[in-house]
């Protein structure tokens, strides 16, 4: 074949594809934002929002309307609790972004740790600040049965929606049969319901999303919207702060567990061990994937609980929360211990790794001093201004329009 028929036969393809690819190139050099094509690619990656939800296969009510209209109603059913006083909404307020704004969630008592928001849990796979539950519904069951929760039992619950008419025709209408005969069955159920409801609760768009879809169109005059400030602080958050590695993706969050040195006394004594407790008490959990309340019969969903692993670094780590409406989610960390945005930022800029990954002695498991796993963590030194700027990016990730209002749900007939 003759020398040029051959540079024909390469030369179109490489033109073609350097055509295709010149939107790119072209925006990593020239965009009027200066970004480059790494910062470009990492603010992508924090999209689309809403993000794309599959329907949870270990609940047979997963997504259906009748079961998440019996859990909107649960959730703020008084009657559940053992004073008749508290719901799941005592603690979970839709007015304060389903949290509390308190430093310890309390109802009956105090507990030890800080309400989470249940806004986008349905993306979340491990439940509780140390992942002690594998499914929204056993993590709903939980805090109807915890004394300083809502201090019930299974019999109190069942026997609510076997005797009370509205409660039993909505359960009858989510699960088609009669309330369950046995007590742990039926308050399983209730979880189900619970979590269902729990699914829709997902927040609205962000100046960070109009932002980041802009890019994505080329749309350089709407990126340019952004506040300034903002694009500053989310450079250093995907460049230099490191952030987006556990901080991930569009719910920014990994879902998974780290220690960043957080005190870990408990207000009402001795020490909280995180992940690894929650380990020990998901694997013991009678209500986890692998049990019989699982309604995916195959249990391909329950593969991250069966090789789950008690490894020592598991000491004091929590899970990295979701940074969608941070501003709304004050104060932070798993024991409220910081008030502000500006102190978790500082937190970053000044932590002393060496408090990281102490020596551990714990419930007759003794371990020597556990391998430090997120040396990722360093101090950042960062100026004020850098500070401030990390802190509006955060704030750009608060929907606009925050906010729940009920619509009484029609009688159930
Ligand atoms: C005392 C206040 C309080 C009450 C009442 C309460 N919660 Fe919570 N909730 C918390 C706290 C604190 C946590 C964190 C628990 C942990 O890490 O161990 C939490 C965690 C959760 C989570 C996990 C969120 C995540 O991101 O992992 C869900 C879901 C949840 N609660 C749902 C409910 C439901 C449903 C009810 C009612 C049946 C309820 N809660 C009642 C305080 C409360
Ligand atoms: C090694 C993983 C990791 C990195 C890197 C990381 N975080 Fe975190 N982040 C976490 C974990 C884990 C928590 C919860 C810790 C706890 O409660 O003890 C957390 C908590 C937070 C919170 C509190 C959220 C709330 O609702 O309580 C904010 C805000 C935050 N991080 C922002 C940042 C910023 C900004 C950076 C970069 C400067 C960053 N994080 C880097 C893992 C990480």
């Amino acid at each position: 074949m003759p020398i040029q028929s051959i540079m024909r036969g390469l030369c179109l393809p490489i033109a073609v594809i350097a055509a295709l690819a010149l939107p790119l190139s072209v925006v990593a050099q020239g965009n009027p934002l200066g970004l480059n094509a790494e910062e470009i690619r990492l603010i992508l990656r924090h999209g689309p929002w809403p993000a794309p939800w599959t329907r949870d296969v270990s609940n047979r009510v997963s997504g259906k309307r009748e079961a998440i209209a019996f859990g909107e109603q649960l959730f703020f059913e008084q009657r559940l609790s053992a004073t008749g006083t508290v719901s799941c909404a005592s603690c979970h307020m839709p007015e304060k972004n389903w949290a509390d704004g308190r430093k310890l969630g309390t109802a009956i008592g105090e507990v030890d740790r800080n309400t989470p928001s249940v806004l986008n849990v349905r993306h979340q796979r491990w439940f509780g600040w140390d992942g002690a539950n594998d499914t929204l519904w056993s993590q709903s069951v939980r805090p109807m049965l915890d004394a300083r929760e809502m201090g019930a039992s299974e019999r109190h619950v069942a026997q609510l929606v076997r005797v009370d008419a509205e409660l039993a025709c909505r359960y009858r209408k989510a699960f088609a049969q009669a309330p369950a005969l046995d007590d742990e069955t039926l308050m399983i159920d209730l979880g189900k319901a619970l979590a269902a409801f729990q699914e829709t609760l997902v927040t609205g768009r962000t100046p960070f999303d109009d932002f980041r879809d802009a890019v994505m169109r080329n749309d350089w005059k709407a990126a340019a919207s952004f506040p300034q400030n903002a694009l500053r602080g989310a450079r250093l958050f995907m460049g230099k702060g490191n952030c987006s590695l556990c901080h991930f993706g569009p719910d920014f969050t990994n879902g998974e567990f780290h220690e960043i040195g957080i005190p870990i006394i408990k207000k009402s004594g001795g020490i909280d061990w995180g992940r690894y407790q929650g380990i020990k008490m998901l694997r013991a959990s009678r209500f986890n994937l692998l049990g019989a309340y699982n309604d995916d019969k195959a249990k391909s969903s329950a593969q991250s609980t069966r090789f789950i692993d008690l490894a020592p670094q598991s000491f004091e780590q929590f899970k990295a929360p979701s940074l969608r409406n941070v501003a709304l989610s004050a104060p932070y960390m798993h024991n409220g211990h910081l008030t502000t945005l500006r102190d978790v930022v500082r937190h970053y800029s000044v932590i002393d790794v060496t408090l990281l990954h102490q020596a551990h002695v714990y419930a007759g498991d003794v371990y020597a001093e556990a391998v430090p796993t997120d040396t990722v963590l360093q101090p950042l030194n960062l100026s004020d201004q850098e500070i401030s700027d990390v802190v509006a990016f955060l704030e750009s990730l608060t929907e606009r329009k925050p906010g729940f209002r009920r619509r009484p749900l029609p009688a159930c007939r």
